[in-house]
């Protein structure tokens, strides 16, 4: 039988740790023939609530799960890590001004960095899901340089997902149905959910909805608005999605995209699409053998360029913030 993957994953107390990690112990994250054995990183106060559920993932009785070690120490939850879900961060509370916000999480991501490098395996691949994920992201990888810059990503699968959603209703259409959909940018507001390459049941996406203004004023808003709809709605802050869009953004980097489509992950940019290079921006990218690249050869037209750019500028914005504070 095939060895277990060590799969870390932080904030494994938080909300969105409680629904991942039982898809993560059933075979949802890397395929259903993968053990896996889950290295837990919590803060010293929550460790007991993670015990809590690592007692109930015993209670799962997964065949899959091959053990589940608490850690209160980033070096050692890291040792031997060859996935890893970076969850936990710092929210922004009252009155916490940007720069408080990145520092305070320069304090989590950087030293998680310098474990990844320190003790992760060779075939270690990142996903940071804490906010700003983007910025967080190029944090911890400016504190690995022995591991491949290419292995930190970020998440905007959730972003991807919910214009997914939308468009399906919206075309009365299936989401199995709607392949070559694009986030652009930042997981922020500033987001850019671009429907021109896309396609419905091989449709053009952006014809047949033949509406810019409903792409302008409820589309893009709704889709870059939806966790503070989320928030609305049920009092909290979306959890169960964006765990499923973590599952589904590691599961496609490792298994790979379909042939006739693609997905969004926030990667460090080569410069492509006049995205500076070293920012980990949102791309369409295609997935093949546990590696990914940039869909080339798009073009962008009037609609989409200037959206980029803002979302764009934004992740320039930030890491210059977290230059000045010497965090990269
Ligand atoms: P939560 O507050 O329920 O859980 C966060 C957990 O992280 C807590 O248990 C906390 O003790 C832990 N934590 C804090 N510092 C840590 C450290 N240094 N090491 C290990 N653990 C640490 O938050 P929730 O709802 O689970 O969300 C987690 C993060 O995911 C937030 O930053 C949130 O903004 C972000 N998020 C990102 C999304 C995306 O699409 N990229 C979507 C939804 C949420």
């Amino acid at each position: 039988t095939q060895a277990p993957v060590n799969v870390t994953v932080t904030g494994a107390a938080g909300q969105i740790g409680y629904a991942l990690l039982f898809r993560i112990a059933s075979g949802q994250l890397l395929g259903a023939d993968t053990p896996v054995r889950l290295r837990l990183l919590e803060i010293p106060q929550a460790v007991s609530a993670a015990e809590g559920t690592a007692l109930e993932l015993e209670d799962g009785a997964f065949s899959l799960l091959d053990g589940v070690d608490i850690f209160d120490d980033a070096k050692r939850a890291f040792e031997g890590c060859n996935v890893a879900l970076l969850v936990g961060a710092r929210p922004r509370t009252k009155g916490m001004e940007r720069g408080d916000l990145l520092e305070a999480n320069g304090g989590i991501f950087k030293p998680q960095g310098e474990a990844i490098n320190a003790g992760a395996a060779a075939d270690v691949k990142v996903l940071v899901v804490g906010n700003p994920a983007n910025t967080n992201a190029l944090i911890a990888q400016a504190h690995a340089p022995d591991v491949p810059a290419g292995r930190f990503t970020a998440m905007t699968r959730l972003d991807h997902n919910r214009a997914l959603a939308q468009l399906s209703g919206k075309l009365n259409t299936p989401v199995s149905q709607i392949k070559k959909l694009t986030i652009w940018g930042n997981h922020s507001a500033t987001q850019y959910p671009d429907v021109f390459h896309a396609e419905a049941a091989g449709r053009n996406v952006a014809e047949a909805i033949n509406d810019e203004k409903w792409l302008a004023e409820e589309f893009i808003p709704r889709v870059a608005k939806r966790g503070a709809e989320i928030i609305e709605a049920r009092g909290a802050s979306s959890a169960a999605s964006a765990a499923s869009a973590a599952i589904d953004h590691m599961h496609t980097w490792v298994n790979g995209t379909s042939s006739d489509d693609w997905t969004s992950m926030a990667i460090p940019s080569d410069g492509s699409y006049g995205v500076p290079e070293g920012l980990i921006s949102s791309f369409p990218v295609r997935c093949s053998g546990g590696n990914y690249e940039i869909v080339q050869g798009l073009e962008i037209n009037e609609f989409s360029r200037p959206r980029i750019d803002a979302s764009v500028n934004e992740l320039v914005e930030e890491r210059d913030a977290v230059r000045k504070l010497g965090l990269v």
